[in-house]
């Protein structure tokens, strides 16, 4: 045994209390997030009166508010008391680069819900998602339109901080046509197109996310470029593309489920065809780091929301070899995804 200094009871349970208290970040920034306090802050210092007449709340719980904010990084307490926005807390607003404002919003709402179903999610095998409103998979935001455009925007705003680094880590440049299935609003389809002029790409996904996506390819100046295509992957996919990418599809269902969709790509894909899957790949073997917390939450979160899970490398092998697929390289990219490649068995049968 090592001779470091024994770490007591009492120091246990203060790490303990750190963790069970935890969760009171998430609805800060969502909080921050709703009330728009960056946008607010975004020409300079304010003070809490004047914050308070901006966003319709009362001074003194915003001043708390603010000073929580404060003590996590997001704003900044001047010495004339008037409070600032820190350049990550400019983030939550809506018009910065890298906003994840949509992103704290659909954590600090629509799955705070589920979360708290934990519990019966373990015991019954039940999403905490149908748990709460009776819905699986995404059929809730079909007929909810406010709750689909946050989705997507909140999609859009993960994508884009591994985006460019899926591209770097794939050579697209041999592609003619690239197929982002359930791509969302199509943030890494666009990102694919600015780094390859010639290659062309299609967006597929259902009609909550392909009737808004034509903004986000307008504005990213690859609409020309890029088919929009509204379909079920259960049901059918276009053929023709060199490469059809799965972005955080798969660990949304279970595997009988991935099954389904790897059957509807492969019956799309000629044989030279690629299929990327980018995802995050569980360690075999979890400890305590900030890495592995990061791909666990992530984990939790599938099965909450879906009833799903992330996997491990024996597991992506396994769900792509069940159904007919072999992994021909797994390349790492940013913010812990990776880029798992692979192409039909050359037998040809179908599994
Ligand atoms: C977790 S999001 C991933 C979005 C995008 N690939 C990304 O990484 O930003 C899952 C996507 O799958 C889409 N989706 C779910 N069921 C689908 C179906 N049956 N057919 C097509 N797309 C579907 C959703 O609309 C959503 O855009």
């Amino acid at each position: 045994m090592g001779g470091g200094r024994r770490v007591s009871d009492s120091e246990h349970a203060q790490r303990l209390f750190e963790i069970v208290g935890s969760s009171w970040m998430t609805q800060l920034v969502r909080t921050a997030a709703e009330l728009r306090l960056a946008e607010h802050l975004v020409d300079g210092p304010k003070t809490t009166a004047e914050l308070a007449a901006l966003t319709s709340t009362q001074e003194r719980p915003l001043g708390q508010l603010l000073r929580g904010l404060c003590a996590i990084g997001v704003c900044e307490e001047r010495d004339d008391g008037a409070f600032d926005i820190t350049p990550m807390g400019a983030l939550l607003s809506e018009d910065a680069p890298y906003s994840i404002r949509s992103w704290a919003l659909h954590w600090g709402g629509a799955l705070w819900g589920p979360w708290g179903r934990l519990p019966e999610t373990v015991r019954t095998g039940e999403s905490g998602r149908f748990l709460e409103s009776g819905t699986r998979g995404f059929e809730h935001l079909a007929g909810d339109p406010e709750a689909a455009l946050r989705f997507n925007q909140a999609m859009v705003e993960l994508t884009r901080v591994s985006a460019a680094s899926i591209v770097e880590a794939y050579d697209f440049s041999g592609c003619a046509r690239v197929m982002d299935v359930g791509g969302g609003y199509g943030e890494l389809i666009a990102t694919i197109l600015l780094a390859h002029p010639n290659v062309d790409g299609v967006l597929f996904d259902m009609p909550h996310a392909i009737d808004h996506a034509t903004a986000h390819l307008s504005d990213k100046g690859v609409l020309s470029r890029c088919e929009l295509v509204a379909g079920s992957f259960f049901e059918s996919l276009p053929s023709g593309a060199d490469v059809y990418v799965l972005k955080s599809i798969l660990h949304d269902w279970n595997d009988e489920r991935c099954g389904a969709i790897l059957a509807t790509c492969r019956a799309a894909m000629t044989p030279a065809a690629r299929l990327l899957v980018v995802e995050r790949v569980m360690p075999d073997r979890m400890v305590a780091s900030g890495q592995h917390a990061t791909i666990a939450r992530s984990d939790l979160n599938m099965l909450v929301a879906n009833a799903a899970q992330e996997r491990t490398e024996a597991g992506w092998r396994e769900i792509l070899n069940d159904a007919g697929f072999e992994i021909t390289g797994i390349m790492a990219a940013g913010f812990g995804y990776s880029v798992i490649e692979a192409s039909l068995t050359t037998d040809g049968a179908s599994p």
